[in-house]
């Protein structure tokens, strides 16, 4: 080492050589690379859109590391894979989506290892993945590969191939990249938080959408129905009495009997909407009602135990376990052709299990939870949400010919344990 600095004491003894203005470039070429590493910082962090992002990140990798060509990997934690989201330069497009193993390639090693690699001849290197190069329509020789780090955590790998001077990349541009890769890191981060909350609040809308879809099916062919038939009812009534009226005594009681029942179908629909007796009585009030009320209109046996449950939880948690029991019974109802369904609440050792059983046909719990971003309907997803918010866990055990049990576990009030005094 001592030897190579031979020429650097020369410059340092003011003696004006090539290799001092050499210097001064290079500084200038790192300083020039820096204010583009801050500009697109800045750029970077108002991009919310994640692809749009990403399309971003890696142009300004390539731009930044003078390179011909470049790719960005992002991890997919679901199948430990590491997916070319977006390439740049050569038949890019061929590229795109592509996925390979976490640990595969030089983008896999360097992912697993966090640490990042500079390779001077790809096509000598026993890691390199030749039927990417192949796809890709480009000719690698050298390239940087840095991992994308958040709070230590790997999220992806940049890769910048090929420097446009013919230049071998250096460890001053495998710094610079890295630097680059960490802002970008958090950049993501916090466009995949926002793409979260724009998914989360689109989902809000829908299941929005279906309640009152259900809510003005309901009063169409419940309550609608039955003023209508009172309003023809007065229609015969206002002639009985012009005609016959002894007859109109017989038609007042006929008309009582539709309009108390035009009463009960509208309170049905406001308790299954909010049941007031949830929040002056409890859950286990609010169950014993919603059982009988279910009794009245449903076909199937439904059976309530409660024993021993009594515990008032927060308004929040109630209305949640509510919820679920709501739809647990509805799914089974609707779905299970049950002739049984057994609801229980029960109290011990500072925890409530509540379960819904119901001895119906059963299904196939992973493959309908698989296949939700194409559904309608997101009745199971909604009640794993409630359940979070009641800090419950939720589980849902289905065979198919043997019935569902859909259960529930929560904490209920501190201290599982009486204290001795
Ligand atoms: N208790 C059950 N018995 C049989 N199948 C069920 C049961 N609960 C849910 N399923 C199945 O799971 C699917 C998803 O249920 P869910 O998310 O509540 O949506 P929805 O009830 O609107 O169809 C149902 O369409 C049905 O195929
Ligand atoms: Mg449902």
């Amino acid at each position: 080492m001592a030897k190579t600095t031979r020429t650097q004491r020369n410059d340092s003894t003011g003696k004006s050589t090539p290799n001092w203005h050499a210097r001064v470039a290079e500084l200038e070429e790192r300083v020039a690379a820096l204010q583009a590493l801050q500009e697109s910082a800045r750029t970077l962090t108002s991009e919310l859109v994640l692809d749009q992002l990403l399309a971003k990140i890696l142009q300004n990798a390539v731009q930044v590391m003078r390179a011909s060509a470049g790719s960005l990997l992002l991890h997919d934690g679901e199948t430990n894979e590491l997916v070319f989201s977006v390439v740049q330069g050569g038949g890019g497009e061929a590229l795109k989506n592509t996925r390979i193993r976490n640990n595969q390639g030089i983008a896999g090693a360097v992912f697993t290892s966090r640490q990042p690699s500079i390779v001077q001849d790809v096509q000598t290197d026993k890691r390199f993945l030749k039927g990417i190069d192949t796809k890709y329509g480009f000719q690698t020789t050298s390239m940087i590969a840095v991992p994308m780090l958040h709070k230590n955590e790997p999220v992806g790998v940049i890769e910048v191939m090929n420097k446009k001077t013919g230049d071998r990349f250096n460890d001053n541009d495998k710094e610079l990249l890295l630097a680059f890769a960490a802002q970008s890191a958090v950049a993501i981060q916090n466009a995949q938080l926002y793409q979260q909350v724009v998914a989360e609040r689109d989902r809000i809308i829908v299941v929005e959408e279906q309640v009152r879809r259900g809510l003005a099916r309901d009063l169409h062919d419940g309550p609608s129905q039955l003023i209508s038939a009172i309003i023809m009812e007065f229609r015969f009534l206002k002639e009985v009495i012009n005609r016959k009226p002894e007859k109109a005594q017989e038609e007042l009681v006929h008309l009582e009997e539709l309009a108390t029942h035009a009463l009960h179908q509208v309170r049905n629909l406001v308790f299954d909407l909010r049941p007031l007796i949830l929040e002056t009585q409890g859950l286990a009030a609010a169950l014993e009602l919603y059982v009988q009320k279910q009794r009245e209109s449903e076909g199937f046996n439904l059976q309530l135990d409660t024993d021993g449950f009594t515990a008032r939880l927060v308004a929040q948690s109630e209305a949640a376990i509510f919820s679920i029991v709501q739809e647990a019974v509805n799914n089974a109802r609707k779905h299970a052709e049950a002739k049984n369904v057994w609801i229980a609440a029960q109290q011990k050792n500072g925890f409530l299990t509540i379960t819904v059983q119901d001895d119906g046909r059963g299904f196939d719990v992973a493959s309908v939870e698989g296949g939700y971003s194409n559904r309608g309907s997101l009745g199971l997803l909604n009640m794993k949400e409630r359940a979070e918010i009641a800090s419950a866990k939720l589980s849902i055990a289905s065979q198919v010919g043997k019935g569902t049990l859909v259960s529930l576990v929560m904490p209920i009030g501190g201290d599982p344990a009486p204290k001795t005094k």
